[in-house]
């Protein structure tokens, strides 16, 4: 895996953020896949900021994120759905119509799995994927277990992560206990996947992944596997 490692945070948003401009001014109708969490808000921020200062055009890309809380309304506040059009699609000018996040509020979430796999596959597949890391090395909510699933599926949440989400809710009961993830498989598919680490807390999980073993104990060392996958921390490693 190649490592770009920057000064801080705000090197780390706008390397991520040269890399999809990059992508989009050589392919205005790319297919992005995105992650929420804290790590890629400055990467929002500084593609809003390009979109307002340089024109960066989104109108005919394409997006896909990797996961959605179930069960929850696409109109909490915690949902990630009312993140992405808080942080990124709220302020530029994507089409509503190519924005595809997994339904916290569908009636059969099998059914929903199943459709975002042919959503992802009659897209042509993911140009660029942005990744977060988890403490535990979870990608997406594909989480630390004996076997990882390959496809968009129904995901439990493990303790640890329910536990680093419950700063975002009110109270321990409303933290979500499950989710509709993206696989391993729907998430090494993408051509090039940008995987953005910063901070302490992410050193074991990094650390682990560029040992080069691979273990579904840390599902980002899948990552190791990909042909195209870069690092970009701000970890001095
Ligand atoms: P964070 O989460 O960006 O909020 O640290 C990353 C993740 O859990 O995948």
């Amino acid at each position: 895996m190649k490592v770009i490692q920057c000064k801080d945070y705000d090197a780390v948003s706008q390397q991520a953020a040269n890399e999809v401009e990059a992508l989009l001014r050589q392919r205005p109708d790319a297919v992005l896949g995105l992650a929420t969490g804290s790590t890629p808000i400055g990467l929002y921020e500084a593609l809003v900021e390009r979109h307002r200062q340089n024109g960066l055009d989104f109108s005919r890309v394409t997006t896909f994120n990797l996961d959605e809380y179930y069960p929850i309304s696409p109109q909490n506040d915690q949902s990630y759905h009312f993140f992405m059009w808080k942080h990124l699609f709220g302020s530029v000018n994507i089409d509503p119509q190519r924005v595809h996040i997994p339904k916290g509020d569908a009636e059969d979430p099998d059914a929903a799995c199943l459709a975002y796999e042919e959503a992802l596959a009659a897209a042509g597949g993911i140009d660029l994927q942005i990744l977060g890391i988890g403490n535990n090395g979870h990608i997406a909510f594909n989480e630390p277990a004996e076997y990882l699933r390959a496809a968009t599926h129904r995901a439990q949440l493990t303790e640890d992560t329910i536990e680093a989400n419950a700063r975002f809710f009110d109270r321990p009961e409303d933290v979500p206990r499950e989710a509709i993830s993206m696989g391993m498989g729907s998430i090494l598919k993408a051509r090039r996947i940008l995987l953005l680490a910063c901070g302490e807390k992410k050193r074991r999980a990094v650390e682990e992944m560029l040992s080069g073993k691979i273990t579904t104990q840390l599902p980002a060392s899948f990552l190791n596997l990909h042909p195209d996958a870069i690092l970009i921390t701000d970890l001095e490693l």
